[in-house]
């Protein structure tokens, strides 16, 4: 502010009608002005408040080290209460909740190294050694739960310090569904996998900021194999009191950013944690054997007829040498009999839903083949696409999936978003007996070549014969 500028608003300020005002505007413009007279006299600027300048003036008849240990103590009280907490989910970003620092946390950044996954790790160098503290209880509307960071010396007001290793999870999907509850997971893995195995001491499960206390069976028991513990959520009792993390690493874009080689490290290692939590043997299955398993559903996307469906892929096995087939229901199949299912398969016959995600426990360089209803093609978008993605990064080959042409009619054009919320969601799957059979034929095929080049596989970079990596 220049003198000119501090006299223009003098001459604004006097003209107010109120006299009380008009005496604030010169005591002010006197500060002000004294201000610029001390910084011209010792070009340094006065960057300390008036009052804690007296305040620390008057201490200066104290003894030195008395005078230093209050004045520590007075400015610490002072950084506990200037801890903000804002609100995880911030409804400014309500229109592009993934894109960049999404609307989690919206204030802060990520460490992004290409290939790698991205991730915000507290304390770091970035948050410049503060931690991270947690504030709410709500479990219906993100905005009422709460983020800040705060040094170690100073953690604000009634919070609490967690130890260890806390693991904060952001999922725009939920934790139940057994794909996008793994999606969640895999960045973790891959940031432990890099950080020499640490394991979690807790977890911090969001969903849109509002807290979750559980996930899916399934995932859970990925999880217990994958770290060795049971998994511990973290509760938070009262809406007044934070949770500080002595360590804490947040995870807010799945595996976004992570390469192929980097996806299929935490798959190779998921899969063999599995198979040694579950007991099973990590040698080889007979070379000469190729399995194939129909995985079925019951209900939405179960095949209308199953038996039909069945004969076609028996009578295929039976012309190639070593094929078996087996057919499983994967609702009643414990984990470790769905993991044990999964290292017995080379080809997983099965329709588009949940159930697929087990294609990541079958060995490297397995085939899938998945079917879905009709209507889906036009009207599910992308979504339809998650366990071709998910073979890709697992590193098994999806080998198509076959559409139904047939099935119930709508009352809407079949491009109409009506069709598939009222109709073809829940569809059920047909088959055409021409080409599922000319199509496993083909994929056993390919496979039987594979096999025989040994480049199926069960040793990889982080599961091998002698134990997983971490
Ligand atoms: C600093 O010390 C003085 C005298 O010892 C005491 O009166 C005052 O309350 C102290 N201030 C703080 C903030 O502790
Ligand atoms: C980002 O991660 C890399 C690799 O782990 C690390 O070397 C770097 O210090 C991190 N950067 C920040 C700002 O935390
Ligand atoms: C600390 O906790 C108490 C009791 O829950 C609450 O009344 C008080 O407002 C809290 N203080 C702050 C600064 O949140
Ligand atoms: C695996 O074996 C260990 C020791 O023999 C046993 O304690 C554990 O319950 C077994 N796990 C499963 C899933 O069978
Ligand atoms: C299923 O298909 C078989 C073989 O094509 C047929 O004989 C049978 O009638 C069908 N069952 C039903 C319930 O449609
Ligand atoms: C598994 O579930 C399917 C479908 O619900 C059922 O037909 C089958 O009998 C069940 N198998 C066992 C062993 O319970
Ligand atoms: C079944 O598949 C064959 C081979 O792809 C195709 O030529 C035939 O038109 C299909 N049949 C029906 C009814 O869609
Ligand atoms: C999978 O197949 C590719 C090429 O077909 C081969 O290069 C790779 O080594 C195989 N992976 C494993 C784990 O066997």
């Amino acid at each position: 502010m220049t003198k000119r500028s501090v006299s223009r608003n003098l001459v604004t300020c006097l003209a107010s009608p109120k006299f009380s005002l008009n005496v604030l505007c010169l005591v002010v413009t006197v500060f002000v002005l004294l201000q610029i007279w001390s910084f011209h006299i010792t070009q340094q600027p006065i960057l300390l408040p008036p009052s804690l300048f007296t305040y620390l003036k008057e201490q200066q008849q104290e003894p030195e080290q008395i005078k230093s240990e209050n004045e520590t103590a007075y400015l610490v009280e002072k950084l506990r209460e200037s801890v903000t907490f804002l609100p995880l989910k911030d409804l400014r970003f309500s229109n592009k909740p993934l894109e960049g620092h999404t609307w989690f946390m919206s204030s802060l950044y990520d460490n992004q190294t290409k290939g790698e996954v991205q991730y915000q790790e507290f304390p770091s160098e970035s948050s410049k050694g503060r931690l991270l503290c947690l504030k709410g209880v709500d479990e219906h509307d993100g905005s009422w739960n709460y983020y800040a960071l705060a040094w170690p010396q100073a953690l604000p007001v009634n919070a609490s310090l967690q130890e260890g290793l806390t693991f904060v999870s952001y999922n725009h999907y939920d934790y139940g569904n057994m794909w996008h509850g793994l999606s969640a997971m895999v960045p973790f893995v891959a940031w432990s996998l890099r950080h020499q195995c640490e394991n979690p001491q807790r977890w911090v499960l969001y969903h849109w900021g509002e807290l979750r206390f559980k996930m899916g069976n399934w995932l859970n028991e990925i999880i217990t194999a994958t770290y060795g513990q049971n998994t511990e959520f973290l509760r938070f009792r009262d809406k007044n009191r934070p949770v500080c993390f002595e360590k804490a690493v947040v995870m807010r874009h799945n595996e976004g950013g992570m390469s192929r080689e980097r996806r299929m490290e935490v798959f190779d290692l998921i899969r063999c944690k599995a198979r040694h939590y579950c007991n099973i043997s990590l040698s080889e299955t007979s070379k000469s054997r190729i399995g194939m398993t129909l995985l079925m559903r019951t209900g939405p996307r179960s095949f209308k007829n199953e038996s039909a469906v069945i004969d076609i892929f028996k009578r295929e096995c039976k012309n190639v040498e070593g094929c078996e087939l087996k057919v499983s229901y994967s609702n009643n199949l414990t984990f470790c009999e769905q993991v044990e299912l999964m290292r017995m398969t080379d080809v997983l016959v099965s329709p588009h839903g949940a159930q697929l995600t087990n294609l990541v426990l079958m060995d490297r360089n397995s085939s899938v083949m998945e079917f879905l209803p009709k209507g889906w093609r036009k009207l599910a978008g992308v979504g339809q696409l998650v366990y071709q993605w998910g073979t890709r990064w697992s590193g098994m080959r999806h080998e198509g999936s076959w559409h139904d042409p047939d099935g119930e009619i709508c009352q809407f054009p079949d491009t109409d978003r009506r069709c598939m919320s009222s109709v073809y969601k829940n569809g059920r799957i047909g088959y055409n007996e021409t080409y599922f059979g000319e199509w496993a034929k083909s994929v056993l095929g390919k496979f039987k070549e594979r096999k025989m080049a040994n480049v199926v596989g069960r040793k990889h970079s982080y599961g091998s014969l002698d134990g997983c990596w971490c």
